[in-house]
C-alpha cells in the first residue's frame, strides 16, 4: 500500500467533531484508476476535496510522485477535477469551456489542444456550440475534456455520471473509460454505484463512515469481503443471524447448522451474521426451511425471495423449480460468517 504515484497516508478530515475522513491510507499506481465506492455521507467528496486542496487535512499527507503536496494550494498541485454537480460556464462555447484552464499557459496551442481534447471525448466539431445546447452526457464529457486539457498530473472525478439517465450513463461510462485509458492518467473516481466502480476502477476502495473498509478488485470484494459491510454493500446477499459452534461451523437461529468461512477469526459462541450470495444458496432435500414469497425473472433463471425464521433470504434457481407459496429447503454452497454488527 505504499509507493503509489498518488499516495494518501493516514489522511483525516474533521468537521467539528464529525470525522468525515478517518485515517485513510490509499495508494494509486501511475496511470491507474482508483474508484472510491461508498454510501452517501461516507466521505467520498471530502476525500477528493482534500486531495484537490480545497479542504485542509487535519492530519495525514498526500504525496504525488514522492513529493508531499499536503500544504500546496489547489493550483500548485496541477490536478484536474470534475465536480459532483458539474459546472460548465453556460455563457461560453464548448471550445471556450475546454480552453478555460489553458489561459495561463502560453506554450500550448489552444486551438489544437481543444480539438484534441474534444476528439478524446468523442465530441469532434463541437467547439463552436453553446454548452447549453448539449445533452447531459455531452456536457459531462465537456467537463472531462476541460479537466484534462491542462494535462493535469492526477484527475479527480466526483460522481461524474450521476446526473445522467441510466441508458446515457452506460454509454457515457464506456466513453469515459476509453478516454481515461487513452490518456493513461492517474485517476480517482468517486461513485456510490458498485457497477460503475467495477466498470471504471482498476481497484475499488470501499468507504464507510470515512474509513477504508477494503481495497480490492471487483472479484476480491465480491468473493472475499473482509467485513460485513463490504459483504452486504457489494453485491446481493442474504444475512442470517446465528452463533459459532466450531471454528468453521455456525448454528443459525432458524435451527440448521452450516459450514462457514470466517474472513476474521471468530470464537465459539460468538454471535454472527451469516452472509450468503443468492447464487450460492441452492434448493436441497433438507436444510433451512423457507417459504417462497417472491420471484424476479431474469431469463431462464430467477431470483426468489423467501422467509426463513423471520429473516428474508434470496436464492437463485431455475424459473420452474419452485413458486410463491412453496416451502423449500435451502443449503449454502458457501456462507461467510462475520461478527454480528454491534448496532
Ligand atoms: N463543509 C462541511 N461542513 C460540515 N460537514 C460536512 C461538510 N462537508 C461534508 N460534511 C459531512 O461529512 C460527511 C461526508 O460528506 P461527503 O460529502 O464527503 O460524503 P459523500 O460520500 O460524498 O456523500 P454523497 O454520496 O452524498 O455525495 C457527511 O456527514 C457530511 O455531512
Ligand atoms: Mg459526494
Amino acid at each position: 500500500m505504499s509507493d503509489g504515484f498518488l499516495q494518501l497516508s493516514r489522511l483525516t478530515k474533521r468537521f467539528g467533531d464529525h470525522v468525515a475522513v478517518d485515517n485513510l491510507t490509499l495508494s494509486v499506481p501511475r496511470g491507474a484508476v482508483l474508484a472510491l465506492l461508498g454510501p452517501s455521507g461516507s466521505g467520498k467528496t471530502t476525500t477528493l476535496r482534500v486531495l484537490a486542496g480545497f479542504e485542509r487535512a487535519d492530519a495525514g499527507t498526500v504525496t504525488v510522485d514522492g513529493r508531499d503536496v499536503t500544504r500546496q494550494a489547489p493550483a500548485e498541485r496541477h490536478f484536474g477535477m470534475v465536480f459532483q454537480h458539474y459546472a460548465l460556464f453556460p455563457h461560453l462555447t464548448v471550445g471556450e469551456n475546454v480552453a478555460f484552464g489553458l489561459e495561463r499557459d502560453p506554450a500550448v496551442d489552444r486551438t489544437e489542444r481543444v480539438r484534441d481534447m474534444l476528439a478524446l471525448v468523442d465530441l469532434e466539431g463541437f467547439a463552436a456550440r453553446s454548452v447549453s445546447a448539449l445533452s447531459g452526457g455531452q456536457q459531462q464529457r465537456v467537463a472531462v475534456a476541460r479537466a484534462l486539457a491542462p494535462s493535469p498530473r492526477v484527475l479527480l472525478l466526483d460522481e461524474p455520471l450521476s446526473n445522467l439517465d441510466p441508458s446515457l450513463r452506460e454509454r457515457t461510462r464506456r466513453e469515459l473509460k476509453a478516454a481515461l485509458r487513452k490518456v493513461g492518467i492517474t485517476t480517482v473516481f468517486v461513485t456510490h454505484e458498485q457497477e460503475e466502480a467495477f466498470a471504471l476502477g482498476d481497484q475499488v476502495a470501499v468507504l464507510n463512515e470515512g474509513r477504508l473498509e477494503q481495497l480490492g478488485t471487483a472479484p476480491d470484494l465480491y468473493e472475499r469481503p473482509r467485513t460485513l459491510f463490504v459483504a452486504t454493500f457489494v453485491g446481493r446477499a442474504s444475512v442470517l443471524p446465528g452463533v459459532m459452534t466450531a471454528p468453521d461451523r455456525a448454528r443459525l437461529d432458524a435451527g440448521v447448522e452450516w459450514g462457514v468461512e470466517t474472513p476474521q477469526p471468530l470464537e465459539r459462541g460468538a454471535r454472527v451474521s451469516l452472509v450468503v450470495r443468492p447464487e450460492a444458496l441452492v434448493l436441497a432435500g433438507e436444510g433451512l426451511a423457507a417459504t417462497v414469497t417472491g420471484c424476479r425473472y431474469t431469463g431462464a433463471r430467477a431470483y426468489f425471495t423467501a422467509e426463513a425464521g423471520g429473516a428474508t433470504v434470496e436464492f437463485e434457481a431455475a424459473v420452474r423449480a419452485t413458486q410463491v407459496g412453496d416451502v423449500v429447503h435451502l443449503r449454502p454452497q458457501r456462507a461467510l460468517a462475520f461478527a454480528e454488527a454491534s448496532r
